[in-house]
């Protein structure tokens, strides 16, 4: 099942929002340029396919968690491309929000981007009151201190970082955002996902060290090479590539066996392997079932 129209229609509703009038030109377009065209959306994925999976009974808000999640993840990578975090010239294959318009928008894009968020889920309050309370907090949670992205991105400035807090919070957060939200907006116990999430987020966060070490910058789409680049520790480093590739395979076999017990697990157990074999470079890895 393709939860793409979903989650771009959600987005795009949130994205004309914020571009009307009186906005700024400039801003409303770069605003648009960071969120479209998509990435992977994997999350908003994951986020749909946990809701799906439990019934999603009310999908005005499952539409309005997933595009507050993926807007989130585009203005972290907004503030993670820019030259005081990572200077990346390009995302998504083409050049980055400050690259492209400027460094005062994008510094400003991030912060609409995240607003933008928030505004999204207190809009669904109106619809379901304590399931937007929840997936505010949630989202809060995942995105600020001292477990969500801005930890994750602070662990790099510390002398020492400790490798796992530092992809739980910087990648992983997210991902256990993503199976809780799809939980909370359909109405459902969100505590039993968290593992599931933890564990989509480790296998990716492998995924990823193994991308950039594989992989050019064009297949990327941005720049390759980034974790041996500015010395951070990444799974590669640790483990070498053969050692990556087996921990992979081991955290999505447990990934698999975590998902709690409900209508759609089969599906949910085909959407990770799906979205393993989507983002692990063909020759680093043996998946699940092949
Ligand atoms: C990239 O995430 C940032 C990391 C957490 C490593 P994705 O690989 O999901 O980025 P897009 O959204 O598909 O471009
Ligand atoms: C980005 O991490 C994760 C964020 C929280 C934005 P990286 O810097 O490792 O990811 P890429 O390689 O730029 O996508
Ligand atoms: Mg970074
Ligand atoms: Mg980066």
């Amino acid at each position: 099942m393709s939860f793409s129209p979903r989650i771009d229609a959600a987005l795009g509703a949130a994205l004309r929002r914020g571009a009307a009038a009186p906005a700024p030109a400039q801003l409303a377009r770069a605003l648009d340029y960071a969120c479209t065209p998509g990435g992977a959306r994997i999350r908003p994925t994951i986020l749909m396919s946990v809701a799906t999976a439990c019934g999603d009974d009310r999908p005005a808000v499952t539409d309005a968690a997933a595009a507050a999640l993926e807007l989130i993840h585009c203005a972290s990578l907004v503030h993670d491309d820019l030259p005081c975090f990572d200077d990346a010239d390009t995302r998504r294959g083409k050049p980055s929000v400050h690259r492209g318009f400027s460094e005062p928008l994008a510094v400003l894009t991030g912060d609409s981007l995240i607003v933008m968020a928030f505004d999204v889920l207190a809009r669904a309050g109106a619809e379901a009151p304590d399931r937007a309370l929840g997936l505010v907090r949630c989202l809060s949670e995942r995105t600020g201190m001292p477990n969500g992205i801005c930890a994750g991105q602070g662990w790099e400035s510390e002398p020492q970082i400790d490798l796992g807090a530092y992809h739980r919070a910087k990648t992983g957060a997210l991902f256990i955002a993503a199976t809780r939200m799809g939980a909370q907006a359909a109405g459902q116990d969100p505590e039993p996902w968290d593992e599931l999430g933890d564990r989509i987020g480790a296998a990716f966060q492998v995924a990823d060290d193994l991308r950039d070490a594989l992989l050019d910058a064009e297949t990327l789409g941005k720049p390759a090479g980034q974790d041996g680049l500015h010395g951070r520790p990444n799974a590669v480093a640790a483990l070498g590539l053969e050692g990556a590739a087996r921990r992979l395979d081991d955290i999505l076999s447990g990934a698999i066996a975590s998902i709690p017990s409900c209508p759609g697990e089969a599906m949910l157990a085909e959407m990770v392997t799906r979205t393993a074999r989507q983002l692990a470079p063909r020759a680093a890895m043996r998946l699940p079932g092949e």
